[in-house]
């Protein structure tokens, strides 16, 4: 279950252990994403025909992720909670609807500014996507605590293993390699090498190479180093292979 925040303290008593969380991992790698993508749109500078690609290229695949990540949730979460709190998911799943209209009103600005790069347009983009951000930010806030502590209440933490194991077998290969690129660097060590410990142990050598390979880049030497060690992999460049 390599994408659910498992990281128990088995010391502590029963009552205490942290619950499986289905929406922690990949809200911190959208966070990353989400801020990381308005600072390069606040920065871009439109006379730049490769930035502005380049820049807007980032920008469609995070309002793909986004659009994608409210059909996984409303699939496979929001049908959770229904099934045994029918109700319980409204609010939620009400903001859902507004926020796939306006993925759609920011791709359409998107092929404007792509079509007609002027700086006011990208000013206006930058503060549209940047209200897009803080309601998400509000969203996904609302959903690790009040979703979480329905999905808690309702079900034990081997069905919510579940749950994610039918939301993994949903995601495509490409849609895998874009989140791990977004949230191994959002994660801490510790939930870094509890991720990747799983996948090294499920993944054939050659595909572990591939996600190794996918994440290095963005990460520090800080933050490679130790999750090299937690690994079992050398430290050094281009020997990321064992
Ligand atoms: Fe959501």
């Amino acid at each position: 279950m390599p994408f659910a925040d498992s990281s128990a303290a088995p010391a502590k008593a029963a009552a205490a252990a942290p619950r499986i969380d289905l929406y922690s991992s990949i809200h911190k790698a959208l966070r990353l994403f989400m801020t990381d993508t308005l600072v390069r749109v606040g920065r871009l500078d439109t006379g730049d025909a490769d930035e502005l690609a380049a820049t807007l290229a980032q920008l469609r695949s995070l309002l793909e992720l986004c659009r994608t990540h409210v059909a996984h949730e409303n699939e496979f979460v929001h049908a959770a909670i229904e099934a045994r709190r029918p109700g319980a998911s409204q609010r939620i799943a009400a903001e859902h609807v507004e926020h796939l209209d306006a993925i759609a009103a920011l791709e359409a600005e998107v092929a404007a500014l792509a079509a007609l790069p002027r700086e006011p347009a990208a000013q206006r983009l930058y503060r549209h996507l940047a209200r897009f951000v803080g309601e998400n930010f509000e969203h996904m806030h609302v959903e690790e605590s009040s979703h979480n502590a329905t999905l808690w209440s309702l079900y034990s933490d081997a069905e919510l293993v579940e749950i994610h194991q039918r939301i993994l077998a949903a995601v495509d290969p490409a849609e895998m390699g874009l989140v791990l690129r977004w949230m191994v660097p959002a994660m801490s060590p510790a939930e870094r090498a509890e991720l990747l410990g799983d996948m090294q142990r499920q993944l054939p050598p050659e595909a572990m190479r591939g996600v190794i390979d996918t994440v290095r880049p963005h990460l520090n030497d800080s933050a490679w180093g130790k999750l090299a060690r937690a690994l079992n992999l050398p430290i050094a460049p281009g020997l990321t292979t064992r």
